[in-house]
């Protein structure tokens, strides 16, 4: 795939895929939010990831409110940031600021977003295999709900609330079967994988019966995960009536279901080839309808919707900004492809090494000039699979010491960040009216040989 560069325009044209405030400056640089990269760089070095702030809040707004006009007039709905995508203490108040709740799946996410303010009861918690401590955690901060994943966590989590003389709010969560979403990685609810309790089989509406016969534990809700990256809205529709049918079977044992959580995996666009997403209000109305017609078949009450979106709220929110060095032009069997090396790599971001995923990028210091050149961005690390852009048309004037961006970076790139090679990973760098500030500080080698003790 040859893409060439889809640079942000003065006028704000960027075809969806950079941050909203980017723009090019009549100088030929780029800037994010009125603050120009060359000076991020100065101050902050690179690589650096770079947040938009308005971006992420307006997406984290566009979420809740589609959420709350598509449910007002049944149960209403929360909207919960699934923390894994990237969470800092900085995101986690500004998601609780515009009304979001956080999803957590370890006691690193959960400690962040506690330390960030935010209260339990505006935290979920989920996992496959959930520690003592954390589920300990989760139970005396008062946590929303604890999303059960096993007939072992029955067990642990009616045992660990026992101790402690509460009952637990719990989730079940299903699989449903629906296939949907990006690389087979990412895909969960199909029935040959960790995570979910399948309907088909009858394992999840055991683990229900199970957990009301636990005086320990408040059964809450359904839970649905269907997988990530995913850009049409179908699999939404097939899995909530899944989810839904499940619901019926439970009314008609007795068993009452207040809440309903369908789970993240909005799909967003990470180069033009990319289809446009479809926006936050048509996945709430296939849920929604999903909701009224479950509602208007059953006669049951409706129940109160949640959802987990991560990707769809960081990754265009942020950018990573690099410093272009080595530059090398390699024959191949399809003709010449210049490598061009930035000073970064599959430690700040891991997705196309793990999952091929194809990114674009820019040189944003300057307009390069010089005719189109297929081009292969590549980290610093000793692997030959350290690709940070697999195929970008990038002009042949591009040296190094050039500031070159790749946009979409903010999910699962500082979150599944290493420090392979000893590679310190970087910073986080929110900009917002015309400031920049770090939100998480670049890594130091001496971090690392902190933990080193010999
Ligand atoms: N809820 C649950 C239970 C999840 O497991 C996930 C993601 C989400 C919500 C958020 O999904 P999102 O809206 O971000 O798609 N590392 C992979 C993605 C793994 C997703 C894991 N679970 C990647 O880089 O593509």
């Amino acid at each position: 795939m040859l893409e060439t560069t889809p640079a942000p325009e003065p006028d704000g044209t960027t075809e969806g895929i950079w941050s909203l405030n980017t723009r090019r400056t009549d100088a030929g640089d780029v800037e994010v939010a009125g603050v120009r990269v060359l000076d991020i760089a100065r101050e902050f070095g690179t690589p650096t990831y770079v947040l938009d702030e308005a971006d992420i809040r307006g997406r984290a707004r566009a979420w809740k409110t589609a959420m709350d006009d598509a449910f007002a007039d049944l149960a209403g709905a929360e909207v919960y940031y699934a923390g894994k995508a990237f969470l800092s203490k900085a995101v986690a108040r500004w998601m609780a600021e515009e009304g979001l709740n956080i999803d957590a799946a370890s006691e690193g996410e959960l400690r962040t977003a506690l330390a960030a303010g935010v209260p339990g009861a505006r935290i979920g918690l989920h996992g496959n295999n959930k520690s003592d401590a954390e589920i300990e955690l989760a139970l005396d901060e008062g946590i929303a709900h604890i999303v059960i994943d096993s007939l072992y966590e029955v067990d642990q989590v009616a045992r660990l609330a026992a101790a402690r003389g509460k009952r637990a709010p719990v989730y079940v969560r299903l699989t449903t079967g629906v296939h949907a979403g990006g690389h087979d990685f990412i895909q969960t609810a199909h029935e040959d994988q960790k995570f979910g309790l399948s309907v088909t089989t009858g394992a999840a509406q055991a683990a229900i019966e199970e957990i009301t016969r636990r005086e320990s534990l408040d059964f809450l809700g359904l839970h649905s995960h269907i997988g990530s990256q995913i850009l049409s809205t179908d699999g939404f529709g097939k899995a909530a009536k899944v989810v839904l049918s499940v619901r019926q079977w439970a009314a008609e044992q007795g068993i009452d279901i207040p809440e309903v959580d369908f789970g993240g995996g909005y799909g967003v666009r990470y180069t033009s080839d990319d289809d446009v997403p479809p926006a936050p209000s048509d996945f709430a109305a296939i849920l929604r309808e999903a909701v009224r017609e479950h509602c208007q078949e059953t006669g049951l009450p409706a129940p109160r919707i949640s959802i987990e979106p991560g990707r769809s709220i960081v990754a265009p929110a942020m950018m990573t900004l690099y410093e272009v060095g080595a530059i090398k032009d390699v024959q191949t069997d399809t003709g010449r492809r210049r490598y061009v090396s930035v000073d970064g790599g599959m430690s700040d971001n891991l997705r196309p090494a793990l999952y091929d995923a194809q990114y674009t990028a820019a040189i944003v210091s300057r307009v390069a000039n010089g005719e189109i050149v297929r081009s292969r961005v590549v980290g610093k690390h000793c692997e030959s699979g350290d690709i940070v852009v697999h195929g970008v048309g990038l002009p042949s004037g591009v040296e190094s010491g050039d500031l070159l961006a790749v946009p979409v970076t903010g999910a699962y790139g500082r979150s599944m960040g290493s420090n392979y090679n000893m590679l310190a990973r970087p910073g986080v760098v929110a900009v917002h009216d015309g400031k920049a500030y770090e939100i998480v500080r670049r890594e130091t080698i001496a971090d690392q040989l902190a933990l080193d003790v010999g």
